[in-house]
């Protein structure tokens, strides 16, 4: 869809701030640019609407050379935003909304009617459209850039670390929102950011640049998580990224044991002869009702009459992934993970030992589809790797 060939931008002042760059983006997909400040990503995202032309090489859309598109036409089938949103302060939310429409020559009705459609889907309420940038949070301004760039619902939208002048908390709503809107809308987008973290979480694929403007490595989140192509990726991926990767496996896929778990109507002697220190009391709809100490158990009556610790919290094979489960697992006061369906009866029980070495084979068995399927993508294009496991469900969490 978009393609750098062997792409260098080189300043008068000797700065090469992107050095030979070749990558293929997906149609469809949300690609990343992540790296150190000054690595090239800004430079790389400009080149690709004619805001910055390369030195050398050739940036091309949909195989055509955009050398060859004139600048205006190019950049409106290309949505921008850009931090702080760029908003224009003496325009109301729905004028800015409403820019490239009218810069397109729709009539002010229908462009306006557009806007407020827009107004809507980036989840701001219509009573915001008379107001001006100033009257509205940081975070809500990032959504009237967004709304700004997909008016004319253009086929590639660039983002320039649009959620980074915002706080966590409104940060991880955006980006909520953000994949929401991507999953509607299926855009191809470029979104640079120098946090690893939101890379994750937003990347189909991933390119990390270091500095001066060099590629070290594209990839899929979860292959960047698990095979960096060097120590500079791995230090800028991050000690914890064996946890991450986590994410990315399915709990559905992971070894549960039911063997601890007892309807509150089991005699006592039958939670003893289960050998666990803990069992789980369920109802008879198998929703879990906390857990018994065995030690402290009186002999004879049932479960019933046991004083139950509470569960802490559980996780769900439909949806949920191996980071979930673990987290389940370590916050159980019986260590145990408690694995529920989607009716919340209870599948199983896993402690942490089981549940790592269940996601160990289960990152083994998709490490090699994913090596496969790499290796007939590269005989494509050798700098695309083809969406794998990124596909998984269970990236909610990641
Ligand atoms: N007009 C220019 N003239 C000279 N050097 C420039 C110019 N624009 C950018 N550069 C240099 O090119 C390099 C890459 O800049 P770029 O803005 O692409 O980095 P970046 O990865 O987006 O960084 P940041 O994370 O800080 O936004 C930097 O060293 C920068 O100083
Ligand atoms: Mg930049």
């Amino acid at each position: 869809m978009i393609r750098f060939d062997a792409v260098s931008k080189n300043y008068p002042n000797g700065t090469t701030a992107v050095d030979e760059l070749s990558l293929e983006l997906a149609e469809g997909g949300i690609t990343v640019l992540v790296g150190p400040s000054g690595c090239g990503k800004t430079t790389t995202l400009r080149m690709i609407n004619r805001m910055v032309e390369p030195t050398a090489g050739t940036v091309s859309l949909r195989g055509r050379d955009i050398r060859e598109v004139n600048a205006p036409e190019l950049r409106r089938g290309i949505g921008y935003v850009i931090q702080h949103a760029g908003l224009f302060p003496h325009r109301t939310v729905l004028d800015n909304i409403a820019t490239v429409p009218m810069l397109l020559g729709w009539n002010k009705k229908k462009a306006r009617t557009r806007a407020a459609e827009l107004l809507e889907l980036v989840g701001l309420p219509a009573e915001m459209a008379k107001r001006y940038p100033n009257q509205l949070s940081g975070g809500q301004q990032q959504r009237v850039g967004v709304a700004r760039a997909l008016c004319a619902d253009p086929p590639v939208l660039l983002m320039d670390e649009p959620f980074s002048a915002v706080d966590p908390i409104v940060r991880a709503e955006l980006q909520a929102e953000f994949i929401r809107l991507q999953k509607e809308l299926h855009k191809t987008i470029v979104f640079v950011t120098h946090d690893i973290d939101e890379a994750i979480k937003l990347g189909d694929n991933i390119a990390v640049f270091r500095t001066g403007g060099k590629l070290a490595q594209f990839d899929t989140p979860e292959r960047l998580l698990a095979h960096p192509a060097d120590d500079f990726v791995a230090d800028f991926v991050g000690q914890d990224r064996g946890i991450r990767r986590l994410s990315f496996v399915n709990a559905a896929e992971l070894p549960l044991r039911d063997g601890p778990v007892l309807p509150a109507t089991a005699p006592v002697a039958q939670a003893r002869a289960a050998d666990e220190p803990w069992v789980l009391v369920v109802d008879e709809g198998r929703r879990p009702l906390g857990w018994a100490s065995v030690a402290e158990l009186a002999d004879g009556g049932t479960l019933a009459d046991a004083s139950l610790t509470p569960l802490g919290h559980t996780f769900s094979l439909v949806g949920d992934s191996a980071r979930a489960a673990l987290d389940s697992a370590l916050l159980s006061p019986a260590r145990l993970a408690v694995g529920v369906d989607a009716e919340g009866a209870v599948v199983g029980v896993a402690d942490a030992c089981e549940l790592s070495a269940g996601t160990t084979a289960v990152q083994a068995a998709a490490g090699e589809q994913a090596s496969t399927e790499a290796e007939s993508a590269s005989s494509e294009s050798r700098a695309t790797v083809g969406k794998t496991s990124a596909d998984t469900p269970g990236g909610g969490d990641r």
